[in-house]
């Protein structure tokens, strides 16, 4: 028995990196899922793979996690596709770095537009839609190990990832009582395009040669590199579960031993 057959999952950003590699996971687990993504194009090559290798089950859904109306649409294409939404995962985000005295209110706002209200919106969206329809879902929320402690150079991400952990605990214990439960996964150090960037962020400010932090991390890592996506998948699997029915708010570190809480 495949351990999300009948479901049907949201995901948002899982055109490429960790959603991409939650959407594969929940297809093979059974769910039929929608990829939600702002990049359209790279959405359609995604689900194209997907159903060649699990059959029928992925639709590509144009999705701006800071346009409500873009939210409203693609729940509602999704829902008259595949009839319910049974599972979000709130795993748009974007990443930023610099130093104290050069943020600029425009990148702030680009950030906590995407990472935190992006999240609470789609997170509202989908929970009133479970709630009309008596629905006992999953909501994960990704947050990050950036969300657990500040970094001095990047204020304004980490701080939208405690956004996200505080976020998780107020709707978790919202939205119990309708049988919803909502908790969050913190990656470490994750391995593809997001990190090409944020690697690119140290060269920068660092002064470091191109590749260098990602060395350096991956190595300050203690189970002794950095992750895959394909290692956050048992807890995204777990969580959209009926196993996780007793799990209310919280938020698991999957980090290889980066961060202990
Ligand atoms: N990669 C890591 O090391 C790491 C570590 C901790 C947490 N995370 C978190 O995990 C999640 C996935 O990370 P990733 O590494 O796969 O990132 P990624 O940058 O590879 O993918 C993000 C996806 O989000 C999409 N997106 C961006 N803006 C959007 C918007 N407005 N509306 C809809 N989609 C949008 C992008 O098109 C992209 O497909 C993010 O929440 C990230 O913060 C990543």
């Amino acid at each position: 028995m495949k351990r999300l057959e009948g479901k049907t999952a949201l995901i948002t950003g899982a055109a490429r990196g960790i959603g991409l590699a939650f959407a594969r996971a929940y297809a093979r687990e059974g769910a039929s899922v929608a990829i939600a993504d702002i990049d359209h194009e790279r959405a359609i090559v995604a689900v194209d793979e997907i159903n060649k290798e699990f059959g029928d089950r992925a639709i590509a859904v144009a999705f701006d996690v800071t346009d409500q109306a873009s939210i409203d649409a693609g729940i509602a294409r999704t829902i008259s596709h595949f009839g319910q939404i049974d599972v979000l995962i709130n795993n748009a985000a974007i990443f930023t770095a610099a130093p104290i005295s050069e943020i600029t209110r425009a990148e702030y706002q680009k950030v906590f537009d995407i990472n935190v209200c992006g999240t609470l919106f789609t997170l509202q969206a989908v929970a009133n839609h479970m709630i009309d329809r008596g629905i006992k879902g999953k909501i994960i929320n990704m947050a990050s190990q950036a969300g657990r402690r500040g970094e001095s150079l990047v204020a304004v991400y980490c701080a939208s990832k405690a956004a996200v952990i505080s976020l998780t605990q107020s709707a978790g214990l919202n939205l119990i009582k309708h049988g919803i439960n909502v908790n969050a996964i913190a990656p470490g150090v994750v391995d593809g395009e997001h990190w090409d960037g944020v690697d690119a962020f140290f060269a920068k400010y660092e002064g470091k040669a191109p590749g260098q932090k990602k060395k350096e991390v991956g190595e300050a890592v203690p189970f002794g590199r950095m992750a895959t996506a394909n290692d956050l998948t048992g807890m995204a699997v777990f969580l959209a579960s009926s196993e996780a029915d007793y799990i209310v708010a919280q938020t698991y570190n999957v980090d290889g031993g980066n961060w202990m809480s």
